[in-house]
């Protein structure tokens, strides 16, 4: 009893959710309901008025009530595909509004969640659960309209005769019933098919996404993928297989039935005849009305059990909200506005990620002094992204290791810190939409400032190939161009000296596909105008660290050493190591420009 308060619970509260979101909509939705409950009264009454009537030879009253149904019925078929269409317009909308709150929500989660793989798979079902809201409130008015038009069907077989109406309830409930033994298993079946969607999508993808295709064509590996891709896809479509299965099996055995109770009434009906004074129209109006009485109780339990179902999955909705609830609870922000004047403290950190217990972070303690330069250095995997994205508070940790002037990180408006900050990602994001785009992200206050959009085009040499703000870049528009690595490195490049009011910049790997002209050029810029700004380099060229103030090298997790050039010339172990090995290629190769005490 509790589970069907809460199952009805949730239906009205789907409603009401909707009805807000426009009520002259879902007011007209619910007359025309009515309204096509009531013609179901009138078009049995009229029915066995105008199968009288045939059989009194009552040809006036015959052509009224005839003309009467016709009317009726076109009204109402009238109202119900205006009501279909106004509520079609109303799915999209209330879709899109259920789209946008998701993408709220994932805004709010913190980073280090969406970056786990389990919220791949929690969120997929997020956005299935999300479309059942509207379902519900579908549900929920289906269920009323048949409610309706029971207790009138069932007014009808009262009159004629009450075995009819118990019958009818008691074959409608019994064909109703076959409804709810199987809402465990398409429950199941349903959260397992979400699940498993991802995999075969996933796999799709990468065998039709454009950016896939030159790989997969040099690799031949087409056959390979389409294969693991076939296999995930037949998974799924058993599972979707089942499910189908096991709707038509009640749906075949629920047709049966209805035959059956069908033949019953009308043996029934053949007996009473002796008995009772029944017309012809008594008959049309009784097999009417049982059937309809029928339909109606089992769909009223199919609805319930759709409505059960749906409620189910609201029910793990929760659950997974919870479980990001913190974050969305509390999310993570300060309320100290940002502004660096004396130093970055980072003090024994240690971090590691949700899925795996290793720590990628042990006891990090590192002192950035304002407006200096720190390089960090160490081999792939050793924890450099990992800190500037702790060091940025993208990754709560749970007691503050990072400190702005003494202030820990968690007391500080975020909003404020990003906006004084630039980063440019390892893995930065290509927007496939214009340049304008991709450069105005970088300050969106100054979005519209053209002038200083083109200089800074000017500045990474992207101008010069002739392309303008709205040039369309990457592969979506079917007019677009699309870049080279480098070219979009460059791209993501403009939106660090695109920023105005600058305190934070962190590049990770910002030059990596840069030619080495262009990167000394560049590396110039972004140097001169650093002068003045904290500034994280994370790079694997030692040319590039020797500039910084501060040079760090990370191991396995930890720094191993940290000091200027000279001092860690001196000590003469790893970074000495690597700036000998370099210097080694450089020599021989790219000396002038990367040793070139000139940057
Ligand atoms: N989202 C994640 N979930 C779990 N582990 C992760 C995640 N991101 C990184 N790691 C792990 O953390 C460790 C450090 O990764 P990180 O990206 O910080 O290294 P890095 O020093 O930047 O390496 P590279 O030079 O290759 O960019 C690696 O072992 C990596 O597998
Ligand atoms: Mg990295």
């Amino acid at each position: 009893m509790k589970r069907f308060y809460s199952v009805i619970r949730l239906s009205f509260n789907s409603f009401k959710e909707v009805y807000s979101f426009n009520r002259s909509i879902v007011l007209f939705a619910i007359l025309v309901l009515f309204v096509s409950a009531l013609s179901t009264y009138f078009n049995m009454y009229l029915s066995k008025v105008i199968v009288d009537t045939i059989f009194n030879k009552d040809l006036k009253f015959f052509y009224l009530s005839l003309i009467s149904l016709i009317v009726i019925q076109i009204v109402s078929n009238y109202l119900i595909s205006l009501s279909y269409s106004k509520n079609n317009e109303l799915n999209y909308a209330f879709n899109n509004k259920s789209d946008e709150e998701l993408i709220d929500k994932i805004e709010k989660i913190d980073l280090i969640h969406k970056e786990n793989p389990k919220f791949n798979a929690d969120f997929s079902y997020l956005q299935y659960v999300k479309g059942k809201t509207y379902e519900l409130y579908n549900q929920l008015n289906e269920f009323g309209l048949k409610v309706v038009s029971l207790l009138i069907g069932m007014h009808f077989l009262f009159n004629i005769n009450l075995l009819f109406c118990i019958l009818a309830v008691f074959f409608g409930i019994i064909k109703g019933l076959f409804n709810v033994r199987p809402v465990k298993s398409r429950v199941k079946i349903t959260k397992e098919l979400q699940r498993n969607a991802i995999k075969h999508s996933y796999l799709y993808d990468l065998l039709v996404g454009m950016k896939n295709q030159k790989e997969l064509t040099i690799y031949r590996a087409f056959n390979h993928f389409k294969q693991k891709w076939r296999l995930q896809k037949e998974i799924f479509d058993q599972q979707q297989l089942k499910l189908e299965k096991i709707n038509n099996s009640v749906f075949r055995q629920q047709e049966i039935l209805e035959i059956i109770f069908n033949a019953i009434i009308v043996v029934l009906f053949a007996n009473l005849v002796k008995f009772n004074n029944f017309t012809m129209g008594d008959y049309v109006l009784t097999t009417m009305a049982v059937s309809v009485t029928i339909s109606n109780i089992s769909m009223v339990i199919g609805d319930y059990t759709r409505m059960f179902e749906n409620s189910d999955h609201f029910n793990k909705q929760a659950e997974i909200d919870s479980y990001y609830r913190t974050f969305l609870d509390n999310p993570n922000d300060g309320q100290l506005d940002f502004s660096l004047l004396k130093n970055i403290k980072i003090s024994d950190l240690n971090f590691s990620y949700p899925n795996n217990s290793v720590e990628v972070l042990k006891k990090i303690n590192l002192t950035i002094n304002k407006g200096d330069t720190v390089a960090i250095l160490g081999e792939n995997g050793s924890g450099k992204s990992t800190l500037v994205k702790v060091l940025l508070g993208l990754y709560e940790t749970k007691k503050s290791h990072v400190l702005f002037d003494g202030i820990p990180m968690n007391l500080i408006n975020k909003e404020s810190m990003f906006k004084k900050t630039s980063v440019i990602f390892q893995d930065f994001l290509q927007y496939h939409t214009t340049i304008q785009d991709n450069i105005g992200i970088g300050d969106l206050e100054n979005y519209h400032n053209e002038k200083r959009m083109l200089e800074t085009l000017e500045k990474v040499d992207i101008k010069s190939l002739g392309y303008n703000l709205q040039t369309s870049i990457g592969l979506v528009d079917e007019n677009a161009i699309n870049l080279s690595g480098g070219q979009w490195q460059r791209v993501a490049l403009t939106r660090f000296f695109f920023k105005e009011n600058l305190e934070l910049a962190i590049f990770d790997e910002p030059t990596s596909a840069l030619d080495p002209l262009t990167e000394l050029r560049l590396f110039k810029d972004i140097l001169s105008r650093c002068e003045e700004i904290t500034t994280i380099i994370i790079s694997h060229r030692v040319g590039i660290a020797r500039k910084a103030d501060k040079i760090v090298i990370m191991e396995n997790g930890s720094i191993v050493e940290q000091g200027t050039h000279k001092e860690l010339i001196d000590l003469k172990n790893i970074y000495y190591d690597m700036w000998m090995s370099q210097q080694e290629w450089y020599q021989e190769d790219e000396k002038e420009v990367l040793i070139s005490t000139s940057i």
